[in-house]
């Protein structure tokens, strides 16, 4: 409780609804009171609404915020490794090394898929996109791992998110093999996490592939941007389809799903798309001048953000590691000069403007996939692989908690009640 209480009146009736304060953040309402009155509450694509109380991750889309666990992006991206931010989201606290290596051990354990699962992918099309495929391999782990599915149990849960997380690179890694043609490559456990998914997606049974520390470090860095983002589309998924009590597996498979839209993780996907379509940098203003034309249907892709009105503090991030990766590789990406005019451009230009638009974290991150080699429809994959720690650590303070099935209501404006007429008559 905050100590504060909302009044909603509504014509001559009053209603006294309790408040909560959080440890950071506006104190919220809790509007259950009102459908005992025979009211609902409306908030289309939920713009004010808090869905649940969590401790994983806070922002301050004003400020541009963005704490894990308390700690915040910036840090965790330039001092910390993703196996330590995964094991932070999911357990609340930074490991001591015994807990670390501890953690490691158990991720290496569970690096290899279950070896029929391989025959899933040849059911696909090899130029499907790879984000179908891993949506389904995904959902399909649940059929692999019997022993462990029983969500009332903290240990189950426990070995689940072990697996995704271990698993989810090799399986992101045989998505591009399947596409390429290739042979699937083993995971080697003396890897470090991200090294060992550049190698299981760079080296074929010919030529091994030795891992260059700098992209290693990217790769890191890049996952570690995407860990977790609060209660945003794909995660809100992954607890809508945990509050029925459906397996992790299949929970995730949902995440996964949403997030491939083009508004939502499909934007790092876009934005390589949307520069490759303007071209050059003399196309940039018409391009502009496209996106502010309502009618044209056009938008800035890898620009704007439902909660960051200021600047997304990934971004930045993502900015300086993009710089950092094209200079130690000696690249001169034009994409890269084109993306810099765009972002100068619309910086500067009042529909940004007054509309708070900024870059997001998607709008740098293709660039340095690109310079380290990942092809363009494996971007959102990638971002599902780093997103993969976030959508558990929900879905375990979810199960972990008391919890209602998620049950949204509506406001109704179709036909009122009328009598079936049979086809004859009609
Ligand atoms: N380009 C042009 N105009 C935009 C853009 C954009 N990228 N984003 C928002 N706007 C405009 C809208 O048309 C609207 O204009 P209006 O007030 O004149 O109608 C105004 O800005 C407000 O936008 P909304 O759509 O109401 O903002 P919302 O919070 O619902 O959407 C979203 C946020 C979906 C991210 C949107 O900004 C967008 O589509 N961006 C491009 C896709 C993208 O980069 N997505 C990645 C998001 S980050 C992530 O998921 C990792």
């Amino acid at each position: 409780m905050s100590g504060k209480q909302a009044k909603l009146t509504v014509g001559d009736q009053s209603i006294d609804l309790p408040m909560y304060s959080g440890t950071l953040g506006p104190d919220v309402i809790d509007v259950k009171d009102v459908l005992a009155k025979g009211f609902f509450t409306y908030d289309p694509g939920f713009m004010a609404t808090a869905s649940c109380e969590s401790k994983i991750t806070f922002i301050d889309g004003d400020k541009g915020i963005l704490l894990h666990r308390g700690y915040p992006i910036e840090q965790l991206a330039t001092q910390s490794t993703y196996e330590e931010v995964c094991y932070l989201l999911l357990n609340g606290e930074l490991p001591n090394q015994a807990q670390m290596q501890d953690f490691r051990h158990r991720i290496k354990n569970h690096t290899m898929v279950h070896e029929q699962l391989q025959f899933f992918y040849r059911g696909f099309r090899r130029d499907a996109h790879p984000m179908a495929v891993m949506c389904g391999v995904v959902g399909a782990l649940s059929a692999f791992y019997h022993d462990s599915l029983d969500i009332r149990n903290p240990e189950h849960r426990q070995i689940s998110a072990i697996r995704l997380i271990a698993k989810m690179p090799t399986i992101a890694a045989m998505c591009y093999k399947y596409s390429v043609g290739q042979p699937f490559v083993y995971p080697k456990n003396e890897l470090d996490y991200s090294s060992n998914f550049l190698r299981m997606m760079f080296a074929t049974p010919c030529d091994d592939y030795e891992v260059n520390p700098i992209l290693a470090r990217a790769m890191d860095r890049i996952f570690i941007l995407h860990a977790d983002h609060e209660q945003n589309a794909s995660t809100s998924t992954v607890r809508m389809a945990g509050s029925t009590d459906a397996n992790p597996f299949a929970c995730i498979a949902a995440g996964i799903a949403a997030l491939w839209g083009p508004s939502h993780g499909g934007a790092n996907e876009a934005v390589l798309r949307m520069l490759s379509e303007i071209g050059t940098v003399k196309n940039v203003d018409d391009f502009v001048r496209r996106v502010k034309d309502k009618s044209d249907g056009t938008k800035l892709m890898g620009f704007g953000h439902r909660v960051y009105k200021n600047f997304d503090p990934r971004a930045k991030v993502m900015k300086q590691t993009c710089d950092e990766v094209l200079t130690a590789l000696g690249i001169q990406d034009p994409q890269l000069e084109l993306a810099m005019k765009l972002e100068e451009i619309a910086l500067n230009d009042e529909y940004f403007i007054s509309r708070k638009l900024y870059p997001n974290v998607d709008f740098y991150s293709g660039i340095i996939l690109k310079a380290i080699g990942i092809p363009l429809n494996l971007f959102t994959v990638i971002f599902a692989l780093g997103r993969t720690p976030g959508w558990i650590a929900h879905w375990q303070e979810m199960i972990a908690n008391p919890y209602k099935i998620a049950r949204p209501r509506q406001l109704y404006t179709g036909a009122v009640q009328r009598d079936y007429v049979s086809l004859q008559q009609r």
